[in-house]
């Protein structure tokens, strides 16, 4: 089910429109998000739904969108002629098969190959051999993506017009990419103009004024996203170490003795409660909407970090008037957990389960809708 627009929310949303986002404060989130566009609580579909189909591809984003997810979740990079692509990784040798291809560039960035070029791997293969049980033969050759196709995706399905959550990955990397992906979203019109209508609840978030938010963990491209786009929602993304909140303990993972990165970075934690709401304030004082913490999962794994959802870490950001899209949950004892300390949306690679559990269960299974798209 969308999110719910109340009276309150438009009254939010007036006053937000008038400027007065002070006003907004102290208004429960709920109608934060709806004042926005932004479903509450939102499904954020990480790299797609890329537990059952390769990450990024064609695969992945059309089943996200068929499932219902709120939102196409995608890590933006620039090819070497200048093409927008969605990739997580800096090089391309864990997703595709760079290194057959191009032996003697497989260690490059994946900014050092044209789009011609990036379009000649196989962005598929690699979750087969990964993934065994979840293979399937139409994934093979599968390609990375534009960030054109990704929006040919999201608007193709007339009962549901999911939004994009794009992140500026590396920005360093490419300089101006936060002006170029404005080029991008305004050619393909995907910038609503300040103050446009909500989100049309029958159709989807990408129907209405939430149908982009940004999102970054670098204060730069914070700040450069909204010169370029002031109207567009903003998510400053968190994280305990280098290039985030500083840590409490100076101890290395490698003087830690920890066996695995992931048990390291499940203790760490900020450096004190004044340096968290330093980076709180800091996304607020910017124009952000909201924050993207991470996450300690109850099970480990490689996408489990610091505990950045505590209740009081989300209240405190609620009281600034910010949002919480936590990253990246696949688990239903960790939907749990991390909605019970207060998030109001979540980053997943299991979009299906994610809305199974927000009772917004798809209309046809993972495979059923799988083989719909002929995979
Ligand atoms: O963008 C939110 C989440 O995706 C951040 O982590 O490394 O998966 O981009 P990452
Ligand atoms: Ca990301």
């Amino acid at each position: 089910m969308p999110a719910t627009f109340t009276k309150s929310a438009l009254l939010l949303s007036l006053l937000l429109g008038l400027g007065q986002a002070q006003a907004a404060s102290h208004a429960e989130p709920n109608v934060v998000a709806a004042a926005h566009g932004i479903p509450h609580p939102a499904v954020i579909a990480h790299r797609g739904a890329s537990f059952d189909a390769p990450e990024s591809t064609a695969a992945s984003y059309r089943l996200a969108r068929d499932l219902g997810a709120d939102y196409l979740e995608m890590d933006l990079q620039r090819s070497k002629d200048g093409v927008l692509f969605a990739l997580h990784d800096n090089n391309l040798q864990r997703t595709t098969d760079v290194a057959t291809k191009f032996p003697d560039r497989k260690d490059s960035p994946a900014n050092a190959f044209t789009m011609a070029e990036l379009k000649t791997l196989d962005a598929g293969s690699w979750y087969n051999a990964k993934y065994p049980d979840r293979a399937r033969p139409s994934y093979v050759g599968l390609k990375i993506l534009t960030l054109d196709e990704i929006i040919d995706i999201a608007q193709a399905n007339a009962q549901h017009k999911p939004g994009l959550y794009i992140e500026t990955k590396e920005p360093q990397l490419f300089p101006g990419i936060e002006h170029d992906l404005k080029e991008k979203l305004q050619d393909r019109g995907w910038l609503s103009p300040a103050g446009s209508k909500l989100a049309k609840s029958a159709l989807g978030v990408g129907q209405g004024k939430g149908k982009v938010i940004l999102q970054t963990f670098e204060k730069n491209s914070l700040e450069l996203l909204q010169k370029e786009m002031p109207q567009v929602p903003k998510i400053l993304l968190l994280w305990v170490g280098e290039g985030g909140m500083d840590a409490k303990s100076k101890v290395t993972f490698a003087e830690s003795g920890e066996k695995d990165k992931n048990a390291y970075y499940g203790k760490q934690e900020p450096k004190s409660e004044a340096e968290f709401k330093q980076w709180i304030d800091y996304a607020k004082a910017q124009g952000a909407i909201g924050t993207g913490p991470s996450a300690k999962l109850t099970h480990g794994g490689d996408q489990s970090y610091s505990d950045l959802v505590q209740p009081w870490m989300n209240k405190y950001t609620h009281d600034q008037g910010l949002l919480v899209h936590v990253y990246t949950v696949d688990e239903p004892v960790d939907f749990e957990k991390v909605m019970a300390a207060g998030v109001d949306g979540i980053f997943t690679n299991r979009a299906s389960e994610l809305l199974k559990f927000y009772k917004r269960p798809a209309a046809a299974s993972v495979d059923q809708l799988l083989k719909n798209n002929g995979y």
